[in-house]
């Protein structure tokens, strides 16, 4: 898309209701590497691209909160050495983009469990945690080794360990206080979840803070996903009217 066009549609966003929270399942690489003969990992590799490009225009834009889904709990399954090649894209996606995520004031946070991810990839990742921790800019999360029944079952335990220690009572327990032991505590809950590539399903991403989100589909693969695909997102979310069970 020319820029005449990126532009006059970023005009036609609504500044002042954008969605605070936006979270994305990157899906469909393997796919548009096999259409073209190529190796997974080369999807993977294109997929990187439009996640430092979508990271860019959300901070470009004022969002607040974006989180990708870059490994589920379910992702083990593949082959090792599509997992290696994640594990170094990761790596390589923090090398290479750390001092613009500071420069534009980007908090980085991990949602889910890191300890099983090869110890380089964690030492990047706290390497970037800590560098990043003071910006109070767009919180970007990465979600890995997450799943969404992981982190409400991680929760329930915190929080009767919570209640056995005396903390707080059972009482206590409302959506509110439970909400601040899941992996995005402190965050609202995703206004917007994008899935490109086709698939309807929620594949166990933030399950139970999406109870009022508004879903977005796209036939594209993630490698094709450009910003124009994020605005015409945006601008379709802003034209819904969202009642959160009220009428
Ligand atoms: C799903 O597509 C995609 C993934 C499991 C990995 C997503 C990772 C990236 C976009 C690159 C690295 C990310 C970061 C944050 C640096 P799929 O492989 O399931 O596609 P398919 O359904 O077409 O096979």
């Amino acid at each position: 898309m020319s820029q005449v066009n990126l532009n006059s549609q970023i005009n036609q966003i609504d500044i002042d209701n954008l969605p605070r929270h936006i979270a994305i399942i990157m899906d469909g690489n393997g796919r548009w590497a096999k259409k073209r003969l190529l190796p997974r990992n080369f999807g993977h590799q294109e997929g990187m691209k439009r996640v430092v490009e979508i990271v860019e225009a959300s901070t470009e834009l004022g969002i607040k909160h974006l989180t990708l889904y870059a490994f589920s709990t379910e992702n083990w399954k593949r082959p090792k050495n599509e997992i290696e090649g994640l594990m170094k894209l990761l790596i390589t996606y923090i090398r290479n983009e750390l001092d613009k995520l500071i420069k534009n004031n980007v908090r980085l946070n991990i949602l889910g469990d890191v300890t099983p991810l090869p110890d380089l990839a964690k030492l990047e990742i706290r390497r970037a945690i800590d560098e990043t921790k003071d910006n109070n800019g767009m919180v970007l999360n990465i979600a890995l080794n997450y799943g969404g029944r992981d982190d409400i079952i991680n929760g329930v335990k915190t929080i009767l360990k919570d209640v056995e220690l005396g903390n707080i009572s059972i009482e206590d327990i409302d959506n509110n206080l439970f909400s601040e032991y899941l992996y995005t505590k402190g965050q609202p809950d995703p206004d917007l979840l994008i899935r490109p590539s086709g698939e309807l399903r929620i594949s166990n991403f933030l399950l139970y803070q999406t109870a009022y989100t508004e879903y977005w589909f796209s036939d594209v693969l993630w490698p094709d996903f450009k910003k124009e695909k994020l605005y015409e997102a945006i601008l379709d979310f802003q034209k819904r009217n969202r009642r959160f069970g009220g009428i």
